[in-house]
């Protein structure tokens, strides 16, 4: 039976929305316009930068949904730390940091905050294995995010983003407790790839074990058409998460 797509969603999809805009007010109504379906917002550096916390806390307002502050965290440890407690009042249930920046620093963010899933950032997916080999790791991609991801975790991190296809060693490696998080996803009827270079749909990096994913254009897009548009297009891709085979 197909659902009412005006009433308010029961059960929230696994999905971090990217809420990857310059503008505040338009960040507020995707806010809006897909609270009842989004369990995660996901605030980059674009957006800190420009609107600092009162920007965080006008998001924080207009829904109950987690906060992800993905300021990928890279500096000594002290700074880190300094970083940590000058956001820890925003309350983020993730915030990022490189896990290549080391155990010490991903210890001292996790030490500043308790109640924060530290969350580390293993190998970029936008790197290719040229990219990886021209930085100087040792190993291919998917060998480098499994030992960044252990060393994350090892250090405090509770939560990894990698990309979809590094899910099932990490996943293997870090066992079931630790956050997995992706990006790099694609909805099966998404045209567009973007600048995704290689992707997989959200249902399969959930079905490999991804705890959740991150999506931006594929549902922002749809904003030019409303909100009603957009919210629609939140639930479509829901559905397709939680469709049963
Ligand atoms: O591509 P999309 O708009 O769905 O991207 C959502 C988020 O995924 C972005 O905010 C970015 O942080 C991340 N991303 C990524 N790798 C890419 C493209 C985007 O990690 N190649």
């Amino acid at each position: 039976m197909p659902i009412d797509r005006r009433k308010p969603m029961t059960t929230k999809a696994p999905i971090v929305l990217a809420v990857d805009t310059s503008d505040l007010d338009t960040a507020i109504s995707w806010v809006k316009a897909t609270a009842d379906i989004v369990s995660v917002y996901k605030l980059g550096l674009e957006f800190f930068l420009t609107f600092g916390s009162d920007g965080v806390n006008a998001i924080t307002q207009n829904t109950e949904a987690d906060i992800f502050l993905d300021l990928k965290l890279h500096d000594i440890a002290h700074t880190v730390a300094g970083a940590a407690h000058a956001v820890s009042s925003l309350k983020p249930k993730y915030l990022t940091v490189h896990a290549s920046g080391g155990s010490a620093m991903i210890r001292a963010a996790a030490d500043a905050l308790p109640s924060t899933f530290v969350t580390g950032v293993t190998i970029l997916t936008s790197l290719s294995e040229t990219d990886v080999e021209e930085i100087g790791f040792k190993d291919n991609a998917l060998d480098s995010a499994v030992r960044l991801a252990a060393l994350a975790t090892h250090a405090g991190a509770r939560a990894i983003v990698c990309s979809p296809l590094e899910i099932v060693a990490i996943r293997q490696s870090v066992g079931s407790d630790i956050t997995i998080i992706t990006p790099g996803v694609r909805p099966a009827d998404t045209a567009h790839k973007d600048d995704q270079a290689r992707t997989m749909t959200p249902r399969e990096a959930i079905d490999r074990g991804a705890n959740l994913v991150v999506i931006g254009r594929p549902i922002t897009m749809s904003w030019e058409k409303g909100a009603q548009a957009m919210r629609e297009r939140a639930i479509e891709i829901a559905q397709q998460i939680n469709s049963v085979h």
